[in-house]
């Protein structure tokens, strides 16, 4: 599986030119594209990239990647992430990472986004990996109930979780906020579902990526898919 990863790494990094500006994913897989790039950038080509977390971060500065922030440049000409699942429209699920935040930002400030994956991603509809739900801490009662009712109106519903770190306590994104899992095995209108998350106050962002991501790049038994 981790060699799948690495192919489509590098089947994505064919698509890296000389001087652009590249958002940097998070995860296993984004990892094998920021070892590549690195191996790229040390033998000439001129690039920079905004990490989509501090695990990413450092992992760059490691290969010897530049980096800059979206406070220091206008756009980013290609973003290159993994995904928890991905369907035939585009729509992903992300987060399994717990970068989603970061990893929406930079993938809306960039041109295009291209997701590389081990085709098992690949989904005829998305929801059967957990939807992260990033939320603030305060008030998680009424956020809870409030994407419940959210889950109703969109015709899905299934347990809640908040996710814990390996260490047992509770997961803290880089963004200080918390992470709540929906096990919803069954997302019927992605896009819908996205809209009503995202107009809860206590949510802070969600793993659906809906009209973000323009191409993938699967990996599989059979060889590389890129799908556009
Ligand atoms: C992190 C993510 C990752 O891209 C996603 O979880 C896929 O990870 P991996 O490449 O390790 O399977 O969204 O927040």
């Amino acid at each position: 599986m981790d060699q799948l990863k690495r192919q489509a790494a590098a089947r994505a990094l064919e698509e890296v030119r000389d001087g652009m500006q590249l958002g940097l994913g998070t995860g296993s897989t984004a990892k094998h594209f920021v070892e590549l790039l690195g191996e790229r950038v040390a033998t000439g080509l001129k690039v920079i990239g905004v990490p989509t977390s501090e695990t990413t971060r450092a992992d760059a500065m490691r290969c010897g990647v530049p980096l800059t922030t979206l406070d220091e440049i206008d756009h980013l000409d290609m973003t290159v992430d993994g995904a928890d699942e991905i369907d035939p429209d585009f729509n992903l699920i992300k987060g399994g990472g717990g970068a989603l935040l970061r990893e929406k930002i930079v993938a809306a400030a960039s041109d295009r986004m291209i997701v590389i994956a081990d085709d098992t991603k690949w989904v005829p509809t998305l929801g059967k990996f957990p939807l992260p739900i990033e939320v603030i801490p305060f008030g998680l009662g009424a956020t809870r109930r409030a994407i419940e009712k959210a889950f109703a109106v969109c015709g899905v519903s299934g347990q809640m979780a908040v996710r814990k770190a390996k260490d047992g306590h509770v997961f803290v994104t880089d963004g200080g906020h918390w992470i709540v899992d929906a096990q919803l095995g069954c997302i019927v209108d992605p896009p819908g579902l996205a809209t009503a998350l995202s107009a809860i106050p206590g949510v802070v962002e969600h793993g659906l990526f809906i009209g973000l991501a323009s191409s993938a790049v699967l990996a599989g038994g059979e060889g590389i898919r890129v799908i556009e």
